[in-house]
């Protein structure tokens, strides 16, 4: 494995935001899941669900619901990363715990790996968040038919970059803490 790449790839990420009007291509979407679904998940129960969206009629629905997500438009398409919080249900029984907010960081390490899987191949991307806010879950959940037990955790906006975004120098050696806080 080309370590260096990796390190590099990871530092120089960003969240973009404009796009051009090239679309994303299926193969390109391909690999974005694949690259998802390669995160690790607690228990190995990987929870998540991707709902792909191309569709402009329903990219406008989703700009209306989303006040954050203004930039879906142009060739951009939608990722709706979802969690199954059903599959805790027997693991919660058998342990006594409340396991089920696994689901959020199962399904935040996905999204993480599919931005930087978009940043791998030349494109942009951008979180836009969804969970733990009610109303844009409740107005997801009906406008993409998604069950109810199933949770949007975010909508990642994806697209050919229309312009270059320099990132961010976010090293800050105060966070360290060595043995103790
Ligand atoms: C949980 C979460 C929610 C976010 N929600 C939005 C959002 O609704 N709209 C948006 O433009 N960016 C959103 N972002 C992206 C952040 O603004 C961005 O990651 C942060 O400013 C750092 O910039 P960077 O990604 O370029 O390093 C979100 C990021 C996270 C992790």
């Amino acid at each position: 494995m080309d370590t260096s790449s990796l390190i590099s790839s990871i530092l120089s990420r960003s969240s973009l935001r404009r796009f051009t009007s090239e679309p994303v291509s299926d193969e390109a979407v391909q690999t974005l899941l694949h690259a998802a679904m390669a995160a690790p998940s607690s228990m190995n129960l990987q929870p998540w669900h991707f709902i792909v969206i191309r569709d402009e009629k329903l990219k406008l629905e989703l700009r209306s619901c989303l006040p954050y997500a203004k930039m879906l438009k142009d060739g951009s398409i939608g990722i709706v990363v979802c969690g199954d919080t059903s599959l805790y249900e027997r693991v919660n029984r058998m342990d006594g715990e409340d396991n089920t907010l696994y689901w959020v960081q199962d399904c935040s390490a996905a999204s993480e790996n599919l931005l930087l899987a978009a940043h791998a191949l030349g494109l942009g991307a951008v979180w836009t968040g969804v969970y733990p806010l009610e109303s844009r879950v409740s107005k997801l959940q009906e406008l993409l038919r998604i069950p109810s037990s199933i949770v949007p955790l975010n909508l990642i906006v994806v697209g050919h970059p229309a312009s270059s975004a320099k990132p961010m120098d976010k090293w800050d050696a105060t966070k360290i803490h060595y043995e103790h806080f």
